[in-house]
C-alpha cells in the first residue's frame, strides 16, 4: 500500500503557488551572497505577526521546535501541572516529556475534537500552570470559555495553531486567542514551506526577547588564530581565556529559520487566503454528500468561528461503518489517514502512567468513529470532483447500494 499511487492522494509536498515563490528562488540565487545576513527573516516576522494579529513573531526552523521553546519559556518547575489534549500530533504534548511536570489529559468534544470546556473545568489545581491546546485540523477550540477559565484560575494559554493558519473564532485568528501560540509551516500545512519552518507569536514583549535568546546559538568553544600558518601547525587553537562580550555564556540552540525559507514563507502568505478559501470550498462539497447520509456526520466548528480545514473529518455512527467507508474510499483510490492517535496512550505516556478509559470521548473518536479525507489546494479540479463522486458512491455502498436523493444544501443546514 506504500507505493501505491492513489488518485486523489492524501497531500503534496508544498502548496506552492508557483509564480510567486519561483521568482523568490530566482532572486535568492542571484543575491546568495546576503543570505545568511539579510533582512527577509524580520520582514516575514512582521508580516505573518500582523496576519496573524499579535505583537511579535518569532520564527524558527519548524513547529515541534517552536513548541519546545514555547514549553522552555513557561519555567516550568518539579511539581507544576500542565493540561493537554489528547488528540493532536505527538509534537504538542513532546515538549511536556522533557519537564518534570505532571501532565494531564483533558477529554475532547466528539464534534470539534477540540478540548471540551466542560472537561477541563474539573482538571484545574492550584497546581496547574498552564494548559497546552489544539485547534484540531483548523478548527477553532471554544476560546471564550476557555480563556474566562483560564483567568480565573491563573493558568498560561498556549495554543498549538500547527493547523490552524487561515481560521477565524470571533473575527480573530488562533494564535492570538491566548498568551502564546506556536505554528508549523511544515509540507502540507495551510502556509508551507520548502521544507520545514515554525513561528510562535504572543504579544508580551520580554517573551519576545527571551525567545529570540533561545532560538540562538552560542557556538560552544570559540577558536582564535594564534599566529601564521606553518606546515603541519594549525594556526587555530581553542580560545579558553576570559570571557569577552559577545562569547559564550550560556548554551543555546541553533533554531533560527533560514533567511531563503523565510523569503518564501513571505510570498507564501500572499497566497494564503485563496489556498485557505479552496480549502473551505472542497469541504463544502464534502459536507453536502455527507448530510444526504443519516449515519456519517463532518466535524461541526463553532458557529461564531471560521475553519481553516488543515483536516477534513468526518464521524461514522459506528467502528463497523467506519472501517467498510475507509476501505470502499481506499479501493477507489481516494487515499485515507487517521489523525491522531490518542497521545496518553502511545507507549512514552502509559510509561508514565496514563491509561485507557482516560479520555474515552477521544478514544472512541480514534477507534471507532473519525475519518479524515484529503482536502487540500493541490487537488485539481478534476481531482476534487472524483473524490466528491468516490464519497458519495462509498457511502452509497454502505447504505445498501442506494444513493441517497439530493437534499438541503450543507450551508443550507448552516454547516461550516
Ligand atoms: C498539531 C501539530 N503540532 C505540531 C506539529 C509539529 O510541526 P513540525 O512538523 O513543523 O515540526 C505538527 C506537525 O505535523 C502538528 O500537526
Amino acid at each position: 500500500m506504500l507505493d501505491r499511487s492513489y488518485v486523489v492522494p492524501w497531500g503534496k509536498r508544498g502548496s506552492m503557488s508557483a509564480g510567486a515563490e519561483a521568482a523568490v528562488l530566482t532572486e535568492l540565487t542571484h543575491d546568495s551572497t546576503r543570505l545568511p545576513t539579510g533582512s527577509r527573516r524580520e520582514g516575514f516576522e512582521r508580516s505573518f505577526a500582523e496576519t496573524v494579529g499579535s505583537r511579535h513573531a518569532i520564527s524558527v526552523t519548524s513547529g515541534t521546535v517552536a513548541l519546545q521553546l514555547a514549553v522552555r519559556l513557561l519555567d516550568l518547575a518539579p511539581g507544576d501541572e500542565v493540561i493537554t489534549t489528547p488528540q493532536t500530533h505527538r509534537a504538542t504534548v513532546q515538549p511536556l516529556s522533557d519537564h518534570d511536570v505532571h501532565v494531564r489529559f483533558c477529554d475532547i468534544d466528539p464534534a470539534t475534537l477540540n478540548i471540551d470546556p466542560a472537561a477541563l473545568e474539573g482538571l484545574i489545581t492550584p497546581r496547574t500552570k498552564a494548559l497546552l491546546l489544539v485547534h484540531y485540523g483548523g478548527c477553532p477550540a471554544e476560546m471564550d470559555t476557555i480563556m474566562a477559565l483560564a483567568r480565573r484560575h491563573g493558568v498560561v494559554v498556549l495554543e498549538d495553531c500547527a493547523h490552524a493558519l487561515g481560521a477565524r473564532y470571533r473575527g480573530r485568528s488562533p494564535g492570538s486567542l491566548a498568551d502564546l501560540a506556536t505554528f508549523s509551516l511544515r509540507n502540507a500545512k495551510n502556509g508551507t514551506m520548502p521544507g520545514e519552518g515554525g513561528l510562535i507569536t504572543c504579544d508580551r514583549d520580554d517573551w519576545a526577547e527571551r525567545l529570540r535568546l533561545l532560538r540562538t546559538a552560542d557556538r560552544g568553544t570559540r577558536t582564535v588564530r594564534t599566529g601564521p600558518a606553518r606546515p603541519g601547525v594549525l594556526p587555530w587553537t581553542p580560545y579558553d581565556g576570559p570571557l569577552h562580550r559577545g562569547s559564550v555564556r550560556r548554551p543555546g540552540s541553533d533554531a533560527t529559520m533560514p533567511e531563503a525559507v523565510a523569503a518564501l514563507g513571505q510570498a507564501q502568505l500572499t497566497g494564503l487566503w485563496a489556498a485557505v478559501g479552496r480549502r473551505r470550498a472542497l469541504a463544502g462539497r464534502l459536507d453536502e454528500v455527507l448530510t444526504r447520509y443519516p449515519f456519517i456526520t463532518p466535524q461541526s466548528a463553532p458557529a461564531h468561528s471560521e475553519h481553516a480545514y488543515h483536516l477534513y473529518t468526518c464521524f461514522a455512527e459506528r467502528q463497523e461503518l467506519r472501517d467498510l467507508l475507509v476501505l470502499a474510499l481506499d479501493r477507489r483510490g481516494v487515499e485515507i489517514q487517521l489523525r491522531y492517535f490518542p497521545q496518553h496512550l502511545l507507549p512514552q505516556w502509559r510509561h508514565r502512567g496514563h491509561l485507557r478509559g482516560e479520555c474515552p470521548v477521544a478514544e472512541r473518536s480514534w477507534f471507532d468513529r473519525h475519518v479524515n479525507l484529503p482536502c487540500h489546494p493541490l487537488l485539481t479540479p478534476s481531482q476534487e470532483d472524483y473524490l466528491v463522486e468516490a464519497l458519495d458512491e462509498s457511502l452509497a455502498e454502505l447504505n445498501g447500494g442506494t444513493p441517497a436523493p439530493l437534499a438541503v444544501s450543507a450551508t443550507a443546514c448552516g454547516r461550516k
